[in-house]
């Protein structure tokens, strides 16, 4: 039986003719991917030269696609500079392509970050959060159609998907580096509309602080790959706001990306001792 979540290995090859062995993998969503300033990088390769990269039908300004390979804080990492979401047109599995190749990379670690919406009135533009937990409301999942790993099944266990130890380690460093860190519950929708006020008031009332249209898909991958998983977002506005545009998510991203860099390159210095 084929193996659904497996990515060409000649991509693997390919990444790996770079030097680099990388132990975790970042996902850096709209406007975050700053923290690429901060590698020591061995190789950039466009999304395209990977021959297991999903091609959606629609673009998205701010969502260029590169894979850059090198060391962050001593940690040698792969970065996905951009990635594809399940509004463009592509299923939930390929929308889970950076955890896959993560996994197939040989990385033990998936970080991925992303630009939210803000369900708490105490989450302003510019919050920073930590995701402890999500609810994927996309109505789709990646392991649609996996046997599970061999010899056992696709009932992946979903309790602590957000590792509490590295989550742990990333309050630790937002306090000592003076940011504010929330933890949420981050809710998965399809997107690509933005959530209308009653659906922002439903999502309130399910116990979600935060809302996006990424992610989930990533992190079930992951954990069905066995990969430890942290998840930051970055509130770029209020959800559910009239004349909300995709200009002013990727501005607000912009404005604080520079602390979220700063966190998660503490973070990596930590993975890296220990
Ligand atoms: N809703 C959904 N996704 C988002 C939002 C939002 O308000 N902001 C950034 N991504």
């Amino acid at each position: 039986m084929t193996d659904t979540l497996a990515v060409d290995a000649t991509d693997v090859e390919r990444i790996l003719a770079a030097g680099v062995k990388p132990r975790v993998a970042l996902v850096l969503g709209s406007g975050l991917g700053l923290l690429a300033d901060r590698m020591v990088v061995a190789e950039r390769i466009p999304f395209t030269e990977l021959t297991s990269h999903p091609r959606p039908a629609a673009g998205v300004a701010g969502h260029a696609g590169e894979l850059v390979a090198g060391t962050l804080a001593g940690v040698p990492v792969a970065v996905f500079l951009g990635r594809v979401h399940r509004y463009q047109g592509l299923s939930a599995l390929e929308a889970a392509w950076p955890a896959r190749l993560a996994a197939a990379l040989g990385c033990d670690t998936l970080i991925v970050t992303n630009a939210a919406g803000g369900i708490d009135p105490a989450l302003r533009p510019g919050s920073v959060t930590l995701i402890a937990d999500h609810i994927n409301l996309s109505c789709d999942n990646p392991l649609v159609g996996w046997a599970g790993p061999p010899g056992g099944t696709p009932f992946v266990a979903m309790g602590d998907a957000y590792d509490p130890g590295l989550r742990a380690i990333a309050r630790e460093e937002a306090r000592r580096i003076g940011l504010e860190l929330t933890q949420v519950v981050y809710a998965g929708l399809l997107g690509p509309s933005y959530e209308t006020p009653a659906e922002v008031e439903y999502l309130r009332r399910t116990g979600a602080q935060t809302v996006g249209m990424s992610t989930v898909h990533e992190v079930i991958a992951a954990r069905a790959l066995g990969l430890r998983v942290l998840g930051l977002s970055l509130v770029t506005n209020v959800a559910g706001g009239a004349g909300l545009s995709h200009d002013e998510v990727l501005r607000a991203g912009r404005d604080a990306a520079e602390a979220m860099s700063a966190l998660l390159e503490a973070v990596l210095g930590r993975i890296n001792v220990g």
